[in-house]
């Protein structure tokens, strides 16, 4: 029988308390997200829950990347492909998902709104597949929080996004992590946008990738 939304909110609630564990370990996270039920409790979870920025950050790129259709865009931490959903709506068509978590991953390839699919944890010394300068545009929608993405991470975002002023990394909910808050620590100038928790109210834009 198809679960309630209430029962949906539970269980993502629950979810959720897992990674106030301190515990858990970045490994562990990825972990605990790595398993279709989850997929499925998550992404219900945020259409109930009307948590959204995806339309924001589709148009924050759109706004200040010039040809939508062939810029080329990574979705990190991309999740249930939600952010993905909002680019291919507004317009964008080449767009890659990358998640730690296989589920994760397996789930976007099934959206018809990315081009590539990437599979690995990033930060901590592990990288990203991809070669530098590759991305004119990044999204990092919640994963800059708790044992999420680890500071660290920000330098393979500067590797791999391509220098420039229209270039974008854009960090909505809750930017957890100060590092993130503060911009990444290379010389590659591009625009840095952090939405904060209660999303589009509170944009701040700052040019960073300072030494
Ligand atoms: C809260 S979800 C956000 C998903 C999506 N961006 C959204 O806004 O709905 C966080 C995602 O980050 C991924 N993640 C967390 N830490 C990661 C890491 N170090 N490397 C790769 N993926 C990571 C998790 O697997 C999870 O899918």
């Amino acid at each position: 029988m198809a679960k309630t939304a209430d029962e949906n909110f539970k269980q993502g609630e629950e979810f959720i308390q897992t990674f106030h564990r301190e515990d858990l370990g970045y490994d562990g996270c990825i972990k605990a997200y790595d398993d279709e039920k989850i997929v499925k409790i998550y992404h219900s979870m945020r259409e109930i829950m009307s948590y959204d920025v995806s339309g924001t950050i589709a148009n924050i790129l759109a706004g200040l990347i010039p040809d939508i259709t062939k810029a080329k865009i990574l979705d990190l931490a991309a999740g249930s492909g939600m952010i993905g959903k909002g680019l291919y709506d507004r317009g964008f068509r080449n767009v890659d998902a990358h998640d730690g978590a296989a589920a994760m991953v397996d789930y976007c390839r099934t959206t018809g709104h990315y081009k590539d699919f990437f599979t690995c944890f990033v930060g901590n010394g592990q990288t990203l597949p991809m070669e530098d300068d590759t991305y004119d545009g990044i999204s990092c929608s919640g994963a800059t929080v708790n044992i999420h993405l680890p500071a660290s991470a920000q330098r393979e975002i500067a590797r791999v996004i391509k220098p420039g002023g229209q270039n974008i990394v854009v960090n909505a909910a809750k930017v957890e992590i100060e590092q993130y808050a503060q911009g990444l620590g290379t010389s590659k100038t591009c625009q840095h946008i952090n939405m904060d928790k209660a999303q589009v109210r509170n944009i701040n834009m700052s040019t960073l990738y300072h030494n």
